[in-house]
């Protein structure tokens, strides 16, 4: 009984060690998002240069932050109901996310095609993503 009340503690801390280096800060969501407007200047320059490499590096880089960004600890176990939903709502972050991987897949394809006015208009269907978060989501 003893022994298995030390291995359920073992297992418990393990978990929480784990949950902990999961952490998300504010200074990881700021690199995030200084990386990915970074990439949103790439996938520009790359339609002003007609360069399909620097806009694939720029898709790249965006795809894979915005699956990263999400609700910081401090949101996560902010006490207060309200707030709480407005800066962890999974549900429509996840939603930008899905779409933003998708527009940025649909530019790539559509500038590969030599369609670089379907290519902007994914361009500009992505920031509108981003600002969606920043606007209706976090009230900026
Ligand atoms: C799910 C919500 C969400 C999405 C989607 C999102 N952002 Fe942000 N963004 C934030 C939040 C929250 C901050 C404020 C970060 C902080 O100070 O904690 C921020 C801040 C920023 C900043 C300022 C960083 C700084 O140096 O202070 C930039 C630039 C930025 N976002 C770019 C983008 C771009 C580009 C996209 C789309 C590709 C995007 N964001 C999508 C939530 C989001």
């Amino acid at each position: 009984m003893k022994k298995r009340i030390i291995q359920i503690g073992a297992v418990l801390f393990m978990g929480t060690t784990i949950l902990m280096a999961k952490g998300y800060t504010q200074a990881d969501r700021i690199m995030d998002m200084q990386k990915m407007a970074q990439a949103m200047q790439d996938i520009q320059s790359g339609l002003l240069y007609n360069n399909l490499d620097i806009i694939k590096s720029g898709t790249s880089v965006l795809k894979d932050t915005i699956i990263k960004v999400r609700a910081i600890d401090e949101e996560v176990n902010n006490k207060d109901i309200y707030e709480k939903w407005l800066n962890n709502n999974l549900k429509m972050t996840n939603k930008i996310q899905k779409k933003i991987r998708k527009h940025a897949d649909t530019l790539e394809e559509r500038f590969a095609d030599g369609d670089a006015v379907q290519a902007l208009q994914e361009y500009s269907k992505i920031i509108g993503q981003c600002m969606k978060c920043h606007v209706r989501l976090r009230k900026w």
